[in-house]
């Protein structure tokens, strides 16, 4: 799909790179020539990813972090600036979980949102600041999902939080974009990982509802992200900015259409019913 040289001599940080879409990422990255840096709490995870992902390329460097902890993040940033400065960050890191509102904890809101919105800003203040007093250019791609629009139910706090990183990509795609970088988010639909699934699927059944709501009969991979992720932060896509691409399979267009739902319900002779007669010719 690429020019296998697309990302040569670009430094990327990619957040929650140990695992999931963010290790997938990390991957494609590599393969594509990059140094990747990737960043998470699980000091074991990470060091098994890099041992993993080492074998596709020796440019894999691997710092634990927890990007709700802004001095941790700065220390992050600046070791990472003591080799160069960056080109590309994704901020991927992120926390979920299914839960009644009303039954929520504050500390259940913090940990969510201070992942999500506020990681999400350290990361993005840290590497922006650095940027625009080198006049360096760069491109910042946020990882948010499909109900920032339209909110969900029982996933408040990744839902508002989410909300926030999408006005956080469009305010600063057009205030730094003036000064050389680029920001963009990728919305996924639901792809199989680990992290995702385990805290959002408690019961496998459930799997066979979530493919019915999508008109493409299956869920999304972490290659098809990685590509997507991969041509945004490449020049190929050097005038868009500010942009959310939604890479769901058409499920939120599915679960929004007016309509849509009757497909399944209507008979034949109801369909037959609705066509016009034929003129009787009296
Ligand atoms: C209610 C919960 C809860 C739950 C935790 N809490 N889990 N409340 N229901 N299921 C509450 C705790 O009781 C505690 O409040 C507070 O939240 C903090 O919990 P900790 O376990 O101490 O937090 P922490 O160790 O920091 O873990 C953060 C986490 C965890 C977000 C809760 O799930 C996590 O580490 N997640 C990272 C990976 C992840 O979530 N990946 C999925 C991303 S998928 P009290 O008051 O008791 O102290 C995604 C989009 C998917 O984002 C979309 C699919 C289509
Ligand atoms: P995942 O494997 O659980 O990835 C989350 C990563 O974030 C983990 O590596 C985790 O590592 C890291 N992380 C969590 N809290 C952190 C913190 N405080 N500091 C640093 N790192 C932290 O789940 P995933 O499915 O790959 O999700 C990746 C991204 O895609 C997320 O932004 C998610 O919202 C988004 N998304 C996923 C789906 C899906 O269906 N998979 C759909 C829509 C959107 P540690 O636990 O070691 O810190």
């Amino acid at each position: 799909m690429f020019q296998k040289d697309l990302l040569q001599a670009r430094r990327a940080l990619i957040t929650g790179g140990g695992t999931g879409l963010g290790k997938g990422t990390a991957r494609r990255f590599l393969e594509l020539g990059a140094t990747v840096y990737i960043c998470g709490r699980r000091e074991k995870v990470l060091a098994e990813t890099e041992k993993e992902l080492r074998q596709i390329s020796r440019n894999i460097h691997s710092i634990p972090c927890d990007v709700r902890d802004a001095a941790a993040v700065e220390k992050m940033v600046e070791t990472i600036w003591n080799d160069g400065p960056l080109d590309i960050l994704v901020n991927n890191a992120a926390g979920n979980f299914l839960a009644r509102t009303e039954e929520l904890s504050l500390r259940a809101f913090e940990a969510v949102i201070g992942i999500v919105l506020m990681g999400t800003l350290h990361v993005t203040l840290a590497c922006g600041r650095r940027w625009l007093k080198i006049g360096h250019r760069a491109v910042v791609l946020n990882v948010t999902t499909t109900y920032t629009t339209s909110g969900s139910a029982y996933v408040v706090p990744s839902a508002v939080s989410k909300a926030g990183v999408e006005a956080l990509t469009r305010s600063l795609a057009v205030e730094w974009g003036n000064r050389g970088i680029r920001m963009n988010a990728i919305a996924p639909g639901p792809i199989p990982t680990e992290g995702a699934f385990s805290r959002l699927l408690p019961r496998p059944e459930l799997e066979k509802h979530a493919l019915q709501r999508n008109p493409l009969g299956r869920f999304g991979t972490p290659a098809e992200f990685a590509n997507l992720a991969a041509f945004l932060v490449s020049d190929g896509a050097g005038y868009i900015n500010g942009e959310v691409v939604v890479m769901d399979g058409g499920e939120w267009l599915q679960g929004a259409g007016e309509f849509t739902s009757l497909g399944r319900m209507l008979t034949e002779e109801e369909w037959a019913s609705m066509k016009p007669r034929k003129p009787s010719g009296d």
